[in-house]
Formats: structure tokens, sequence, C-alpha cells
């Protein structure tokens, strides 16, 4: 800590906020449909509407309409994360086996800021969402979307870390769409989270004091894509040398697990150029209260707003045992955030998993399922098979 503090002063000290940035690759700083142009020179930019009027960015990269397939991102994370690797990453490995690719933005993210009536500048009444309504209202919109897109009566989908909690929320929560999904492949899965480790652990465990100065402040939104954090966080990391250490070796991979090889230095940039992208501050509080609680439940609002919501003391757990969609689950043994043992809790819940792979090498960590240098040769095999079969 001490070494992050005295780097922040010096950077901040160095002018460095007076010059322009400078991302040596480009792709750091291409959306994902300017990177789907540059690797496969097509795709589509879609709006879609939820029930509650948020209004998210939906990329497709077309391809065979019998083949719909969706991939559902992090925390603080955005569609990005599933091409970011370019010719390595999954999107595009994906679309070039001709498979019909849509990637989501869940609401508050960097593209899907929007609102039809509320601005998320100003009506802090924007940012009143958890995961729980990426599954229950972003999620069940954009799959209608896409199926009624593709004329198709189901389609499959990859998550990714959060984005697989907002999967078995909108099993749980909407039964009638498991039948819409032919396979759901749940990358590092994340429903039970009391196992997290290490460092990852300390930062939940921090995550109380630090909601409450994010709610002193008024401020509801985290990690904002084009927040001032965000901001400092690309001044500092994106210095030559000691951002990759700094924010790599000694930030992410404290959290994530540490696997240096698959994270090189020229790529570092790459990522930072498009994470984080920005969430609720009460999307984080309520996945701390998963861990804290020791359960898969709704957001607690405390024993009187549990009452209102949801007329217990406590807030009910979402039922797993709805989530009747086929899944496959895919674990790292160096995942600090979504732990082998914390899989296992969820495996022995979840009805009907049809396959279950633990990654492996023995340094697979949270990240390199998205951003792992290597993840096209160890992993993809992998995808491929299990969507071939569940086609
Ligand atoms: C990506 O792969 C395509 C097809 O193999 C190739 O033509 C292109 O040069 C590659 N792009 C980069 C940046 O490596
Ligand atoms: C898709 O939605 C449009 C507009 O609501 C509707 O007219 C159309 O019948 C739908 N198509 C399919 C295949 O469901």
């Amino acid at each position: 800590m001490i070494n992050v503090l005295t780097v922040l002063l010096l950077v901040c000290s160095s002018e460095v906020f007076t010059q322009t940035l400078r991302f040596d690759n480009e792709d750091a700083v291409m959306t994902f449909d300017q990177l789907a142009m540059k690797y496969l020179e097509k795709v589509e930019i879609h709006d879609v509407r939820t029930d509650g009027g948020y209004v998210l960015a939906l990329f497709r990269i077309p391809g065979d309409v019998t083949k719909p397939l969706l991939f559902v991102h992090g925390a603080v994370d955005s569609s990005d994360s599933f091409i970011m690797r370019g010719n390595t990453s999954l999107a595009v490995a994906l679309s070039r086996d001709n498979y019909d690719v849509w990637a989501i933005n869940l609401r508050g993210n960097r593209y899907s800021r929007r609102h039809d009536t509320m601005n998320p500048d100003i009506d802090r009444k924007y940012w009143d969402f958890s995961l729980h309504e990426f599954g229950y209202h972003d999620l069940p919109s954009t799959i209608d979307y896409i199926l009624n897109k593709t004329n198709q009566q189901s389609l499959s989908t990859i998550g990714y870390s959060e984005g697989t909690a907002s999967m078995y929320v909108l099993g749980a929560t909407r039964p009638e769409y498991n039948e819409k999904v032919k396979i759901f492949i749940s990358l590092a899965p994340i429903s039970y989270m009391h196992n997290a480790e290490s460092y990852m652990s300390i930062i939940m465990d921090l995550a109380p004091v630090i909601n409450e100065a994010y709610l002193a402040a008024g401020n509801e939104e985290v990690l904002g894509f084009n927040s001032p954090i965000k901001a400092l966080m690309n001044a500092l990391c994106l210095q030559k040398k000691i951002g990759y250490e700094i924010c790599l070796l000694n930030g992410l991979f404290l959290l994530a697990g540490a696997h240096q090889r698959e994270i090189e230095p020229d790529f570092f940039p790459v990522i930072i150029g498009h994470f984080p992208s920005g969430t609720s501050r009460k999307n984080l509080e309520h996945l701390t209260q998963i861990r804290s609680r020791r359960r898969f439940a709704n957001y607690d609002y405390g024993p009187a707003g549990n009452m209102v919501e949801y007329n217990t003391e406590f807030p009910p757990d979402y039922d797993l045992s709805k989530v009747t969609m086929k899944i496959a689950l895919v674990s790292g043994k160096n995942d600090k955030v979504s732990t082998i043992k914390d899989v296992a809790l969820l495996r022995k819940m979840l009805p009907n998993v049809v396959d279950y792979k633990v990654m492996k090498s023995a340094e697979f960590n949270h990240v390199d399922f998205v951003w792992g240098r290597n993840t096209h040769k160890t992993m993809f095999p992998y995808i491929f098979k299990v969507l071939n079969k569940y086609q």
C-alpha cells in the first residue's frame, strides 16, 4: 500500500496530467465495434430497451443466425473483455467459426450509461441497481431481442465472473428463460464467495467502509470509464515499466491471483484502455453482502427495508434449484475470486450441471479466462467442444 501511495504522489506531481496519455497499442483505445471491424470486418450496434427504461448497447458480429451466442461480462467490465485479445479473443474465434456473436453491456457501464428519462450524471436513482436487475431485467430483454432478430427459440451463452451470477439470477427469478438457453458456459462462476482468498478478501472486508465513504460523498457510480479515478489509474498504470509493476504485479494480481506469463507488458495497456468500465455502488455492495452473509441472496436492505421489499426480515435466497438450464462450469486453481471451494458449493446447488472443468494449469487465475495470452490454446478448444455438443 505504501508503494502505491508513493507512486501515486509521484505521478500526481510529475505533470503527467498535463500531457496527453499515450497508448502505444491502438487496440487499447478502440471500442468493441472498432475492434470487430479491425479483426472481422463486420459489426452491428443495437440498442436494447428494458422494461425499466434503461438503454443497453448490444454489439453483434453477425454470423449463422441459427447459432446465436450471447456473451455476458463481469463486474465493472464490458463487452470488450471478450474481444480485446483480437485474433486470439473468444469473440473473434467464435465468429470465425460462424457463430452469430452478441455481446451485452449491462446497465451503467461505459456503453450503457443511458436511460429513456433519467440522466446518470444527475439522477442518483439511475444507479439504484445491482446484479439482481442485470438478471431480472437486462438479460431477459436482451435474450428476447436476440431471439426476435434471429427468429430462434433459444441461444447459447457464455458468462464470466459476475456475469455468471446474473445468469443464475435470471434462471432463478424468471424460470421461463431456462428453456431459451441451450447451454450456459460459466467461466469463473460467481455465486457463493465466502472462500475468496487473501487480498481479495481484505478488499471485500473493507468494502463496507468504502461503501460508507461513497454513500457519504453521494457517489453512486463506481470506477466510471470517464471518472477522475479512472484517469488517475490510466496515468499510473500506463507509466512505462512502473505501471506494469504497480498496477499488475502489485495490484491486480494480488486480487485475482498471479500469473505473469499470461499478461505481457505489451498487452497490459490494452486492458487499462478498456477496464474498469463502471458500475453502481449498490452492485458492488450486493456482491460483498453475498460474501459476508455466505448466501446467494437478494440485496439486503436491512430489517425494515427487507420487510417493505420482501415481506421478510432477511433477503430471500435465490433459488438455484430453479436454474434448470444446462450449465458447464469452468474453474481456475489459482482463481482467488471464484475459488474451487465456492464453485463446488454452487455445483451441488445447481440441478443441471452437464460439465465441470478445472483448468489444468495450477496458475490459472481469475482474469486468464478473458485476458490470458494462451487461453486460446488452453481453454478455447473446450468451449468449442461444449458449444458444439449442445448446439
Ligand atoms: C488477424 O488474423 C487475420 C487472419 O488470420 C490476419 O489477416 C490479420 O493480419 C491478423 N491481425 C493481426 C493484427 O494480427
Ligand atoms: C419481433 O418483434 C416484432 C416487433 O414487436 C414483431 O412484429 C415480430 O413478429 C417479432 N418476430 C419474431 C420472430 O418473434
